[in-house]
């Protein structure tokens, strides 16, 4: 599977879409509403006023059919065969008639083919019937929520209420036992628990209270445990440099907090990768140009114990940001000198936009600036070995947030965010330039 998703199967009305819309949210990534789909379908007969459900008209029907989504930010416009049934999919004869056709094998084939077309293009959490047991066997992590049929009448009954809807709690029951019995007992694909996926009975718990217990479950998938190898690299380091440099860090309690995320830094030296493995711990992964990897035995030795993520100068790796992503959500703390190499003078060089490119990419909500000072008088590009008994002091900076990323594709947006990342760091230079390096 090129990208990673997760599935949240369960009956109507567990709360399957509130939380993954939540959690989409929280990873950066989108939502798929499998039910939407059907109900898409299902939507644009309706409005045709098309009754007919047989399994032969339904499938030349759909032959020629095609589903479109469109996402605005975080929510999904829907189009069958060029008509928005986005508007008519939350009315209940629109869901009664979705989960009626839902049965037949030609309407299942299509939504199951569109669902793992879309998946392809990107990181998803889906929610639906049979998304573990069939659309997504291979799904990263998979879930399974349930809830009894009165406090999921209960939700229900007060979200249709909310959305001015006139409906009683015994009418929404009697649909639901209805969809229940349709969807558990059709002959292709019922809704059924896959062994595989973590099980939540969600009638009484809060939305919040469930949330948290999926995103354990999420984090304790995707983290990963350094080697004992690589832990005593980290122990080494940090007393080589404590010894021979009086290792100072400053704010080192934003950089305890950020465990896992985008942390830049400027770079001055070979000593840079080191003092951040330090800092951040064995389970750090840079962001390294190919070609400087490639072309120097030195680096190419050291970073063989850690792993990178290549980028070459040229192009972006196809797989490139689903590696970023992929790597902050196992807990990582992802690594790049956005300069692109090493400075000559120990300036801060101007920005590659590639830094920018993995904000928009993975929807980062923080970055966090770092900067190492110290190390250039220590050992500059050029110099064969490095000096001994001077001062490094590093610099962490707050994390500096992101806002409307849904928005910042333009190129204007790019330079101006790009620039914004590298005032920080100057910022930090000042600092440690005032308050540090005449002390060395
Ligand atoms: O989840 P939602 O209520 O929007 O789904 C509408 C209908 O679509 C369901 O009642 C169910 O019959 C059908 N469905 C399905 N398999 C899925 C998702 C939805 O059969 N994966």
């Amino acid at each position: 599977m090129a990208h990673f998703i997760i599935t949240i199967d369960g009956p109507s009305a567990s709360g399957k879409s509130t939380l993954a819309k939540k959690i989409a949210q929280r990873l950066g990534i989108n939502y798929l509403d499998s039910g939407a789909f059907y109900r898409s379908i299902a939507a644009f007969l309706v409005e045709k006023g098309v009754a007919s459900e047989d399994e032969t008209f339904l499938s030349s029907f759909l032959q020629s059919a095609k589903l479109k989504l469109v996402y605005e930010g975080s929510f999904a416009r829907y189009y069958f065969n060029d008509l928005e049934v986005t508007p008519f999919l939350r009315k209940e004869l629109v869901a009664m008639k979705a989960s009626f056709i839902a049965k037949q094998k030609s309407v299942r084939n299509f939504v199951n083919n569109n669902l793992q077309e879309i998946s392809n293009k990107g990181d998803f959490i889906a929610d639906g019937r049979d998304l573990g047991s069939k659309v997504f066997p291979l799904a990263d992590v998979k879930f399974f929520l349930t809830a009894t049929l009165e406090s999921r009448a209960k939700r229900r009954e007060l979200e249709q209420k909310t959305m001015g809807i006139d409906t009683s709690f015994e009418k929404v029951l009697e649909q639901l036992r209805l969809r229940d019995e349709q969807d558990s007992k059709r002959k292709i694909d019922p809704l059924v628990r896959p062994d595989d996926a973590f099980f939540i009975d969600t009638t009484s718990y809060t939305t919040d209270e469930v949330c948290e217990e999926m995103f354990i479950e999420i984090k304790k998938k995707f983290s990963v445990q350094p080697s004992l190898f690589r832990t005593w690299i980290c122990v080494f380091l940090k007393s080589f440099f404590s010894l021979f440099y009086g290792f100072k860090v400053m704010g080192e309690e934003f950089s305890r907090k950020f465990l896992s995320g985008l942390v830049y830094a400027n770079h001055t030296s070979f000593y840079d990768a080191l003092i951040l493995l330090t800092l951040l711990g064995p389970k750090t992964v840079f962001v390294a140009s190919e070609r400087v990897v490639r072309k120097n035995f030195f680096i190419r030795i050291v970073t063989s114990f850690f792993p990178l993520i290549l980028v070459d100068d040229q192009n972006m790796p196809k797989d490139f940001f689903r590696l970023c992503i992929k790597t902050i959500h196992k807990g990582c703390p992802l690594v790049i000198f956005p300069e692109g190499m090493r400075s000559l003078d120990g300036t801060i060089l101007p920005f590659k936009v590639g830094i920018t490119s993995i904000i928009l990419h993975c929807k980062l909500k923080e970055v966090l600036p770092i900067y190492i000072g110290g190390v250039y008088s220590i050992w500059p590009k050029g110099k064969w070995f490095p000096s001994f008994f001077k001062k490094i002091t590093v610099l962490v900076s707050k994390p500096l947030h992101i806002s409307g990323h849904e928005k910042g594709e333009g190129k204007e947006a790019r330079v101006k965010l790009t620039n914004q990342l590298r005032e920080r760091l100057k910022n930090l230079e000042k600092h440690f330039k005032e308050t540090y390096e005449c002390r060395i």
